[in-house]
């Protein structure tokens, strides 16, 4: 019999993490017994550099998401499919708000299925009130001074303000 799943990656780019991720991470958490995080070290999907450095989106992802059981942080560089094999992980859990998500999650999921066909690709549903956010919008907000405190926990709305300080 096939084995069953034990641990699952919820990857990203987390610059910052937002309510949107921490919930991802949390139902994750709910499905498999090991989770962890994976923060990548390249670039956004729009092809840009990102606002904070892989450390710090490490080090937020760390502190948004403490005391949630199973669940660890870890950054990657290269492949999703090759760090999933590095930390033996079955899944990656990635989290879904609207269709022009589905086009690209899909494109996504059916890249790593030709890299790796044994790394299940696994899509969770955003709760309903959170399908607006993202990291970018929180970004605009923030560097134009904007209140982001709906969006993202304590600790990364004071790396936002000394981010964007004028
Ligand atoms: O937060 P994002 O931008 O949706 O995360 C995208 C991410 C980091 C999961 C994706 O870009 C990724 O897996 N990057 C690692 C490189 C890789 O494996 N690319 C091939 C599959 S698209």
């Amino acid at each position: 019999m096939e084995r069953i799943i034990e641990h699952a990656l919820v990857p990203g780019t987390f610059d910052p993490i937002t309510f949107g991720h921490i919930d991802v991470v949390r139902r994750a958490a709910r499905m498999f017994p090991r989770v962890t995080v994976a923060v990548a070290a390249s670039i956004g999907k729009n092809g840009v550099g990102t606002a904070f450095t892989l450390d710090e989106r490490v080090e937020l992802a760390r502190a948004a998401l403490a005391g949630i059981p199973g669940v660890e942080i870890a950054p990657f560089t290269g492949l999703l499919v090759d760090f999933a094999r590095e930390v033996d992980a079955g899944a990656v859990v990635k989290g879904l708000r609207a269709m022009t998500d589905f086009e690209y999650e899909l494109q996504q999921a059916d890249l790593n299925y030709r890299l790796d066909s044994e790394l299940e690709s696994v899509f969770i549903m955003s709760a309903p009130q959170l399908g607006y956010l993202s990291s970018s919008v929180v970004r605009q907000i923030a560097s134009l001074g904007g209140d982001v405190s709906a969006f993202v926990p304590p600790v990364v709305i004071e790396a936002l303000r000394v981010r964007y300080a004028r």
